[in-house]
């Protein structure tokens, strides 16, 4: 097996200012300065990404953004492409998050028109799935992620290739912003079901260097249990990576 390196990823959502977001990623830089084997990325709103990425210099973390249009350009009236997110500074963008498709109606078909697009600019995807609490009440949690990660890989499931570098994460819907986080069994269960996916779709090789992070109210006092799964590669985490005491407590796991 590859060893895979640990990523600790703050989505920011819709917050935190110019000023909060450089004082917190300016934190993180030194937080981190003298620290290896990790690797930590931020996701600010598009309007931030310029600052932050200036804020970053010549810091080791990466920027994401955290949604993307699949069109290189045009009347496309709010959106942004891949190309704009590389001129911002981005390397990584969050794609399918729980909150875009269900507040933004975000259907499978269109994450993986965007995940293409992201690859083919040379944009690293983070692709999110996860299911709600309805299903997995009902013991669908296996077939929503099934069809979830087909429909958004669809493009490389066709082509029987999907490039390692690509992120996935697994996200419950039922434990984003909610305090109540899966348990690390529950956690393992489920990315083992990814990782096995992987391998029936894409090969041992890429199954064994695909990232997969968990994210759903990861704290500084859940995440050493989470981490301590071999299949449970970061996480995506949200309100704790506000504040660099939290995100940076996330990251000294
Ligand atoms: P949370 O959000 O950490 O606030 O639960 C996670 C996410 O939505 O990525």
């Amino acid at each position: 097996m590859t060893a895979r390196t640990p990523l600790l990823a703050g989505n920011w959502k819709m917050n935190l200012n110019f000023d909060q977001s450089t004082a917190l990623v300016k934190a993180i830089a030194i937080g981190i300065r003298d620290f290896s084997g990790v690797e930590v990325l931020v996701a600010p709103p598009f309007t931030s990404l310029h600052v932050v990425r200036q804020a970053i210099g010549d810091s080791s973390i990466y920027l994401a953004a955290q949604n993307m249009h699949w069109e290189k350009d045009g009347a496309f009236t709010g959106e942004v492409s891949a190309q704009m997110l590389i001129e911002a500074g981005c390397s990584h963008v969050i794609l399918g998050h729980s909150e875009r498709r269900s507040l933004f109606k975000e259907r499978d078909e269109m994450i993986n028109y965007k995940v293409k697009s992201a690859v083919s600019a040379g944009l690293i995807p983070i692709v999110c799935v996860g299911e709600t609490l309805e299903e997995r009440e009902n013991s669908w949690t296996f077939d929503v992620i099934r069809n979830q990660l087909s429909g958004s890989l669809k493009h490389f499931v066709d082509e029987k290739n999907l490039p390692v570098s690509t992120i996935l994460a697994y996200e419950p819907v039922w434990a984003i912003g909610t305090g109540r986080t899966a348990t690390p069994e529950q956690a393992q269960e489920v990315h083992v079901f990814i990782r096995n996916w992987l391998t029936e779709t894409f090969g041992k090789n890429a199954s064994d260097q695909i990232r997969i992070l968990y994210g759903g109210s990861v704290k500084p006092d859940n995440i050493k249990a989470l981490m301590s799964n071999p299949d449970i590669d970061g996480a995506l985490v949200g309100g704790a990576s506000l504040k660099p005491e939290s995100f940076m407590g996330i990251i000294k796991f």
